[in-house]
């Protein structure tokens, strides 16, 4: 175990902590958002930011969730530093997302007012990379990834079409704390990612719902004869 004073408090954390895990294991607030307990820290939306002395002569800001603990470590999760930052940081995100709930709950929490950017076409992604890493890391197929780079970053699957390698499981669409990821499921097929991209819809074979036959159309009439065959075959 090593020793750490948080916000004053003295506290004892496993070596092996994150700032984070630490702060969060003695019931500390700080905001994040590109973390997720199940995938691996990445350090990308800056929303975790805490200010750290040690032996240092002037404390600096890290990023809680990368950073690792050390002992003795002296950390500030509230202070005008910590707040500062977290107020650009958020005035960012807003500038991509402008209605997403959650950062306008996060906005009115530090009372941040004004977005001084917005950017010219808004999509919502705030470029967490959760979804990628989810992709990756969870469901162990990778089928979309970030691509280019500044102001045109953005996920996409490799060159803008639909992934073979993608399983249409729709675990980028539930990790997407803004929504930008869209799911659209109809009876015979799922279609995701921002991306045109139309997957088989695959029944269930376990409980009774089960249609496993392909089905090819290609026009919003053959889409309603599906539908309504569905629909016939899975009545009474
Ligand atoms: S689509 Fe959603 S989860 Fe993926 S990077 Fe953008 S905001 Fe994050
Ligand atoms: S939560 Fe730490 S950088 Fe995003």
């Amino acid at each position: 175990m090593i020793h750490l004073t948080i916000n004053d408090r003295s506290v004892e954390v496993h070596e092996d902590r994150t700032l984070l895990e630490a702060c969060r294991e003695h019931d500390i607030y700080i905001p994040t958002l590109c973390f997720h307990p199940a995938l691996e820290p990445y350090g990308g939306c800056r929303l975790c930011m805490v200010e750290v002395s040690q032996s240092q002569p002037r404390p600096r800001l890290v990023a809680a969730c990368v950073h690792p603990c050390q002992e003795g470590m002296v950390i500030k999760t509230d202070s005008e530093a910590v707040l500062q930052s977290r107020r650009i940081t958020v005035e960012l995100l807003l500038a991509g997302a402008h209605n997403d709930p959650g950062i306008l709950a996060l906005a009115e929490e530090l009372g941040v007012e004004n977005v001084r950017f917005k950017m010219p076409d808004e999509n919502a992604c705030v470029l967490c990379g959760l979804c990628v890493r989810a992709c990756h890391e969870i469901v162990g197929v990778g089928a979309i990834s970030m691509i280019n780079r500044g102001i045109s970053k953005e996920v996409s699957p490799p060159f803008h079409v639909g992934s073979p390698a993608c399983i249409g499981c729709g675990t980028c669409v539930l990790i997407c704390p803004t929504n930008a990821i869209k799911l659209q499921d109809v009876t015979s097929f799922r279609s995701i990612h921002p991306t045109a991209s139309i997957y088989d819809r695959v029944y269930c074979q376990v409980c009774e719902d089960t249609d496993p036959s392909v089905v090819v159309f290609n026009d919003f009439d053959t889409l309603l004869e599906v539908e309504t065959s569905h629909s016939d075959n899975h009545q009474g």
